[in-house]
């Protein structure tokens, strides 16, 4: 791992261990939608071994519990691992585990499970990451499993798709008035340093999924920043 990667992941740590409440309380009133449309995907199945990436204190960890045999969550930070367990333990599921583990270190078995499921958690890591996470998560999943990334899906003002997007999300913070326009400016800064916020277009994600040998990949549009893309490891294929 370079030093700018090893950096990122300690930002992520820094900003997530002080983030647990604010994300249960103020995420984007969208991301329900977004982990609605992850869980869809998942077709999830009784008997299934599950991994959440990034789970966070359990947006879609809980969701799947009970549609599972097993799922573990996995996150950088301990406190959001802790209140997952914690949601858990309130909640009666005796089938969520935790694992404290930045993506880019998680050393799981290979071939260990049948989903794969992550949820805004990935434009958080810079391109190097993002694509060395689904090539590990390619050998993770046993032959025929399933990998679904929900995550922010648009590029950098290249495509008219993109432009548009980035002015919808501007028009709808400005409409709050100075606390919108703080965060129109705190966003734009984040995201042309790429610093907190890097997501990549749809077609960027097709092309990552097939590159690490993904088939029947496909990319859903979910809401206007956000997409569903959802590949499975062919059934011939080794650990
Ligand atoms: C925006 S929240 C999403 C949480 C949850 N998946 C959801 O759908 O609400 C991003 C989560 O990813 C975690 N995260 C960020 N970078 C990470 C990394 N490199 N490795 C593991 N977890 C990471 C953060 O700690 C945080 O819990």
């Amino acid at each position: 791992m370079s030093f700018f990667e090893d950096l990122t992941v300690q930002i992520q740590h820094y900003v997530w261990q002080r983030r647990v409440e604010s994300w249960e309380h103020e995420a984007s009133p969208n991301l329900d939608t977004v982990i609605e449309a992850v869980v869809g995907q998942a077709a999830p199945q009784t008997s299934m071994v599950a991994l959440d990436l990034g789970c966070g204190s359990g947006q879609v960890t809980l969701r799947l519990a009970p549609c599972v045999a097993k799922i573990t969550g996995v996150d950088i930070s301990e406190r959001m691992v802790e209140r997952l367990l914690a949601r858990a333990k309130d909640e009666g599921y005796r089938n969520i585990s935790g694992r404290v583990s930045a993506l880019e270190h998680l050393d799981v078995p290979a071939g260990s499970f049948d989903l794969i499921v992550s949820n805004y958690v990935f434009h958080h890591l810079n391109d190097d990451g993002k694509a060395r996470v689904v090539n590990l998560c390619y050998g993770w999943l046993k032959p025929g499993g399933r990998l679904v990334v929900g995550d922010m899906m648009f590029g950098r003002g290249g495509t008219a798709e993109d432009r548009q997007l980035i002015m919808t999300k501007v028009k709808l913070l400005a409409a709050k008035g100075v606390g919108g326009y703080w965060r129109i400016a705190k966003n734009a800064l984040r995201y042309l340093l790429r610093v907190q916020e890097k997501p990549i277009a749809k077609e960027r994600w097709v092309e990552l999924f097939r590159g690490a040998g993904f088939v029947e990949v496909q990319v859903q549009s979910v809401v206007s920043e956000a997409g569903v893309v959802v590949g499975i490891k062919p059934a011939e294929a080794g650990d």
